[in-house]
């Protein structure tokens, strides 16, 4: 089969890996891709927007099946522009894609099916927001409705901050129009969980469970990042948790979206709070987690294709889906300056260390190949993951690893993984 993989960042690079080691793949197709994914793909420079220049390659090049990695392209409607060229694609139409698409979209479908939550309000006015703000209950959280690159949530822990915060999503436009409604909810407390699932409409099978890190310094401190480093599975992700997933949340959402005829068929990742009382839904996203992916990909048994041909074709009940044993950690190594400012095009070295290994991988996020070798190309550089027998050694392997790569502003977290302690 040949396959084109959208997107270009670390997340594609462990789909790109994945896929790599399909039975059923003799080509594979990445647009736009990055450095370390030309040395599994083929890059093609067409950026995840451009969905007529996509959809005109996978025509030319007779592509079997198309994977979407990313959230704008999935929102935009790039799964439906394919399949209205007669091409295959795996990842959630527009109409279904909107469960991440718009945060306001997914409250009201948890409301309306009893899928437990953070108590919410919606808006689309800044003075009904404003007032509303002066009977709630600080600290409060503030989520422009729409995608802003993982960075429309604030938390608010006064009035005057929740004022502010308000205005300057619904006035001020700084996430842009996705700050055209809002949704201002309960703060919650507890661990964080990431699920992963592959849906097919009707059946959905879950992934191993994984955490982020989304702060940029130690200790969760500074600003949100796209993620930091990751680990799986979570110590914190009990059968009880999970029992409690299967039978309130995960089917039942599934279940919602096709009962409001958007039939979801991809990946749906659960974004949890394990609060006091129980489990509750911080977020849906329509695709792999990033760096979720790199610690959660690498672990999978099947055939990644085999399984994405069964979501679509609805046959997903029939798979057995199977994740090694062990333990896998991720260490984005980041430019200096992420998530604000930062230089591009800084000389790495030390790629070669990796070479051969199966138990350690360095995936490229921002890389870019020169004449010169490959140079930083954005702020999340590369996701260092190492696989051991549990998440101490997964980790004590992946730290090492980054040792490994130079550049000049390398920068990372020291304490991904730290709360693998506290279990
Ligand atoms: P989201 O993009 O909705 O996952 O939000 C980004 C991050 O904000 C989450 O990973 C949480 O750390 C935090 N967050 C979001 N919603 C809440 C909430 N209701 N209570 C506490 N923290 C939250
Ligand atoms: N790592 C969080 C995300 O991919 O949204």
């Amino acid at each position: 089969m040949k396959i084109l993989i959208v997107g270009g960042g670390g997340r594609e690079h462990a789909i790109a890996a994945t896929v790599a080691k399909s039975k059923k793949v003799s080509k594979i197709y990445c647009a736009p891709g990055n450095a370390g994914i030309g040395m599994v793909a083929e890059c093609v420079p067409i950026g995840a927007m451009e969905f007529d220049k996509l959809v005109a390659f996978a025509t030319e090049k007779a592509i079997d099946l198309a994977i979407v990695g990313m959230d704008d392209p999935l929102v935009g409607g790039l799964v439906d522009a394919f399949e209205a060229a007669g091409i295959r694609a795996f990842g959630p139409r527009k109409n279904a894609a909107i469960l991440e698409g718009s945060k306001a979209f997914s409250k009201d479908l948890m409301k309306k099916y009893n899928i437990p939550t953070a108590a919410y309000e919606n808006f689309d006015n800044a003075e009904e927001a404003l007032a509303y703000l002066e009977t709630a209950t600080m600290p409060i959280v503030l989520k422009a409705d729409g995608l802003a690159l993982g960075k429309g949530v604030l938390i608010c822990n006064t009035l005057e901050e929740a004022k502010e915060g308000v205005k300057s999503i619904m006035l001020d436009k700084q996430f842009g129009t996705a700050g055209n409604r809002m949704v201002i909810e309960e703060f919650m407390t507890g661990r964080e969980v990431s699920v992963l699932s592959f849906v097919d409409g009707k059946t959905i099978k879950t992934m191993t469970s994984a955490q982020d890190h989304k702060r940029a310094g130690d200790g969760d401190t500074g600003l949100n990042t796209g993620g930091m480093g990751t680990f799986s599975p979570s110590p914190f992700y009990t059968e009880e948790v999970d029992d409690f997933c299967k039978k309130y949340i995960y089917q039942a959402t599934v279940d919602a979206m096709a009962a409001e005829g958007r039939e979801f068929k991809g990946i749906i990742f659960f974004g949890l709070m394990l609060t006091p009382n129980g489990p509750r839904v911080l977020e849906y996203n329509d695709r792999f987690g990033d760096p979720e992916a790199q610690v959660v990909l690498p672990r999978m048994k099947n055939d990644i294709i085999e399984v994405m041909e069964a979501c679509i074709d609805g046959t997903l009940d029939q798979v057995d889906l199977q994740f090694e044993y062990n333990a896998a950690v991720c260490v984005v190594l980041a430019s200096a300056g992420y998530p604000v400012a930062y230089e591009k095009g800084k000389l790495m070295t030390g790629f070669e260390a990796f070479e051969g290994k199966d138990d350690v991988f360095c995936f490229h996020a921002g890389t870019k190949l020169t004449d010169a070798g490959i140079v930083t190309n954005g702020g999340r550089v590369l996701g260092i993951t190492a696989k051991g027998a549990d998440l101490k050694e997964a980790r004590a392997k992946a730290y090492a690893a980054t040792e490994w790569i130079s550049f000049e502003g390398k920068y990372m977290r020291h304490d991904i993984g730290a709360a693998i302690d506290e279990a």
